[in-house]
């Protein structure tokens, strides 16, 4: 019986793999405030501090670490560099220095953030010669939060410890802080939803990033040459902010989440802008994953019927 330490609870990933890990053995959990969302406790990891994260990885000592905690705000962070920097860079780097010296696996995520998105060959959003990024593309973080996620990618493969770390993008659940959820909120109330148009990527439901990662583990487990290294892990196809909300709203109106759609209007990202830059082509290619452990995501729109089915069943 494997032990699993799930490192960030409550995220939005993290309270998918409470459910997806349970076969793969005992789970032991850790959030940042001690308690999962049902009010349930659980270990207190903090990981701006050094301490509280050895603390748990000695008292779990588990056999899997996984990480789906992360400082994810990614304008904050542009404010918040050395803290960002602490959390998605130096703890993953404690993490694997730990697993290396216990024999432990790390389970960590990545982002689509560690690129530019001009595409892998610099020819712009959809330029011609464009096609979704590989793992082994050049990466060009553009703003702190991926340059910290980019900063613990390599820190968890400097410690030589045995890791799998799956760069996903635009993530979303009927829980937690995400497009989804803001498009819904919006979309109830008020009559014209402004949404940017030219930056395409796969909306990629957490819960099928919990469950890609729970296969991932047992399937390597079973494995002789045990796979590691980065997985790009996002859902098949691609769409923009805009043709998502689009999609969201429709969808919502057909379940009655919302009463009706709100008119749409299509933006540039100069018409909203942030305080971090985003990448304009964020699309993802999973083929080393789907030939490493025979795994393969369906289309967003499959993940987006599900999580709306999930929400209008209110089990959400
Ligand atoms: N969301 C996306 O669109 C996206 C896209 C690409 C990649 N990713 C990556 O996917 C992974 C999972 O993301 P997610 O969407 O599940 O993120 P999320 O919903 O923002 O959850 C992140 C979790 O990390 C916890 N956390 C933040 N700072 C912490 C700290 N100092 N110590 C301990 N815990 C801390 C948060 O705790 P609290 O609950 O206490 O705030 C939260 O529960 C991350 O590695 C992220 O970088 C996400």
């Amino acid at each position: 019986m494997k032990r699993i330490l799930i490192l960030g609870a409550n995220g939005q990933v993290g309270r998918e793999l409470l459910d997806a890990s349970r076969p793969l053995g005992e789970i032991v959990a850790a959030t940042r405030d001690g308690a999962l969302a049902d009010g349930t406790p659980c270990l207190r990891v903090d990981l701006a501090d050094a301490g509280s994260l050895r603390a748990a990885l000695e008292h779990a000592q588990a056999d899997v670490v996984v990480n789906a905690a992360a400082y994810t705000a990614v304008d904050r962070a542009e404010d918040e560099p050395e803290l960002a920097d602490r959390v998605n860079h130096r703890a993953v780097g404690e993490i694997g220095d730990w697993a290396k010296s216990h024999g432990a696996l790390v389970v960590h995520y990545s982002t689509d953030y560690v690129f530019d998105g001009s595409g892998f060959d610099g020819s712009g959003f959809d330029g011609a010669g464009t096609r979704p990024y590989r793992e082994d593309d050049a990466t060009a973080p553009l703003g702190v939060y991926g340059h910290t996620k980019l900063a613990g990618e390599h820190a968890l493969a400097a410690s030589g410890a045995a890791h799998l770390v799956f760069r996903t993008a635009w993530v979303y659940a009927s829980h937690g802080h995400n497009f989804l959820r803001t498009m819904l909120r919006l979309g109830a109330e008020r009559e014209e939803l402004r949404v940017v148009t030219d930056q395409v990527g796969a909306p990629t439901p957490a819960r099928w990033i919990a469950r890609t990662t729970a296969a991932a583990i047992a399937r390597r487990a079973a494995m002789e040459a045990k796979p590691g290294g980065v997985f790009h892990l996002v859902a098949a196809g691609r769409c923009s902010w805009f043709e998502f909300a689009e999609a969201i709203l429709r969808g919502a109106a057909e379940r009655g989440l919302i009463v009706r759609v709100p008119r749409i209007v299509p933006i540039a990202t100069s018409d909203y802008p942030t305080r971090a830059r985003r990448p304009a082509y964020s699309v993802l290619d999973c083929a080393r994953l789907e030939n490493a452990f025979g795994l393969e995501l369906a289309d967003w729109r499959l993940g987006l019927d599900e999580v709306l089915g999930e929400i209008a069943a209110g089990s959400g």
